[in-house]
């Protein structure tokens, strides 16, 4: 029977016959406990849902307004930016918006890595949060060439073309891809379908995640397991409460880039329409690509048989890849580098790492720009592979508090060890 209790008539009806209720209650309700120390870092999932609804939301209305096209879409993109009732702002929330669900996901993602969230039991997760990642980035890539813009072709074609540095079959799949011998209408065509698609495969990807999180529950700033209900709050009301207010502030912050400064993140060369004979004098993706980019782009040198084209390749979507079998690649014990003095500083150096990648693909692929983009490309596969193995044995950790409830209730300060990082500020 539903431990679910309402007064009102129509819930106990529905509940009777569909415990829906119930198990919200028990997903994100008050029978759901969540760990009673999870800080702000903890609000970049719920963020993310709501950054995946905005871009459905507004993709559906745009899509109403588009045509796949090569001689009607960016005319249609035009139309819905002039003609069509608030057609700018549905387009500017969902350009945007692209912009902020990555912002969100990255932030997600580098809290997982900070309080080594990728660890048992959450291995699953971890990976399964790889894979939204995976599609988040071709749904991002093929909806950017909708627009038919100048860059929309020429990265749909300059990334296209990568595939054609697989031995013997390389050619065949890119010609596959474009469905014809250059970037075309079939190309186009077959990008929307997918666009439209892709977000749907990954609410279901979300929802096996959310599951994925339920079983074992989260984890905290500490890394050290809930002990009993003293270490734990109700989700509802505490953390609804809070991923509310997360929201309000991520929306103002949306906003204001949305309605101010709509273009700041985009390339203006694309408001010229595509245009097959005229190639721009730099090709450059998104901003959330970059740090890909300059990998792809750092590997000049062919190895032995093996072209260089190839290792960028295997390179570039390696550098996602290798997060896939992160939680056997660093086998320390202890989850929160709270505890880990070592890797608190390479976790920092492999952020200052990931930016210095993205300013490099920003950059024309030249002298110095290249070769600070090798070094940055060697030092990231180098934390992975070299450093994060070494400081699983070498690495004296912190000794960890008995339990969550312990250092909360004793005013935050104790067994934390003194740590002046700001990622233990929120
Ligand atoms: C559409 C994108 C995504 C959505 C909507 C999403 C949603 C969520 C939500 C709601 C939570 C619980 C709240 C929280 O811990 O912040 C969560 C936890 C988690 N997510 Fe995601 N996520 C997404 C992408 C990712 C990616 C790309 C990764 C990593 C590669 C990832 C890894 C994790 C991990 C490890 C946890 C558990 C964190 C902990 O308990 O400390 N997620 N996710």
């Amino acid at each position: 029977m539903s431990d679910f209790k309402s007064n009102n008539a129509i819930i106990q009806w529905i509940e009777y016959r569909l415990p829906i209720f119930s198990f919200i209650d028990h997903s994100v309700g008050s029978k759901y406990p969540a760990p009673r120390n999870l800080s702000y870092w903890w609000n970049f999932g719920s963020l993310a849902g709501l950054a995946l609804v905005i871009m459905i939301a507004t993709g559906i209305v745009l899509a109403m307004q588009y045509t796949p096209h090569v001689t009607m879409a960016f005319d249609s993109v035009e139309r819905i930016m002039r003609d069509v009732n608030y057609g700018w702002m549905l387009r500017y929330i969902h350009m945007n918006g692209a912009s902020f669900f990555f912002i969100v996901v990255y932030i997600h993602l580098f809290r997982g890595l900070y309080y080594g969230s990728y660890k048992a039991p959450r291995e699953l997760l971890w990976m399964i949060g790889v894979v939204i990642l995976l599609a988040m980035m071709a749904t991002a890539f093929m909806g950017y060439v909708l627009p038919w813009g100048q860059m929309s072709f020429w990265a749909a074609k300059v990334i296209t073309n990568l595939f054609s540095a697989i031995p013997l079959v390389g050619e065949t799949i890119v010609t596959w891809l474009w469905g014809g011998f250059t970037v075309g209408n079939p190309t186009l065509n077959r990008f929307y379908a997918l666009h439209y698609l892709l977000p749907f495969v990954i609410v279901g990807l979300v929802i096996i995640h959310i599951w994925a999180l339920h079983r074992f529950g989260s984890n905290n700033p500490l890394g050290i397991d809930v002990k009993g209900p003293q270490d734990t709050i109700p989700f509802h009301p505490y953390y609804t409460v809070k991923d509310l207010y997360g929201m309000g502030v991520y929306l103002i912050a949306f906003a204001a880039v949305v309605f101010f400064a709509p273009n700041s993140l985009g390339e203006p060369i694309n408001y010229v329409e595509a245009n097959p004979l005229v190639t721009p004098a730099h090709i450059v993706p998104e901003w959330y690509f970059l740090p890909y980019y300059a990998i792809l782009r750092s590997i000049t040198f062919d190895i032995w048989f093996i072209p260089a084209k190839l290792i960028g390749v295997i390179m570039m979507f390696g550098s996602i890849l290798i997060l896939l079998v992160l939680p056997w690649l660093d086998r320390s014990p202890v989850r929160s580098a709270r505890f880990r003095p070592l890797y608190r500083q390479f976790f920092w150096i492999l952020v200052v790492d990931c930016i210095v990648l993205g300013w490099v693909g920003a950059n024309p692929p030249e002298p110095p720009y290249i070769y600070i983009g090798q070094v940055a490309t060697a030092y990231y596969f180098a934390h992975f592979i070299i450093i994060l193995p070494l400081l699983s044995v070498l690495e004296r950790p912190r000794p960890l508090p008995a339990s969550i409830s312990e250092p909360v209730l004793k005013g935050g300060g104790a067994a934390l060890g003194a740590t002046a990082n700001p990622m233990e500020k929120a």
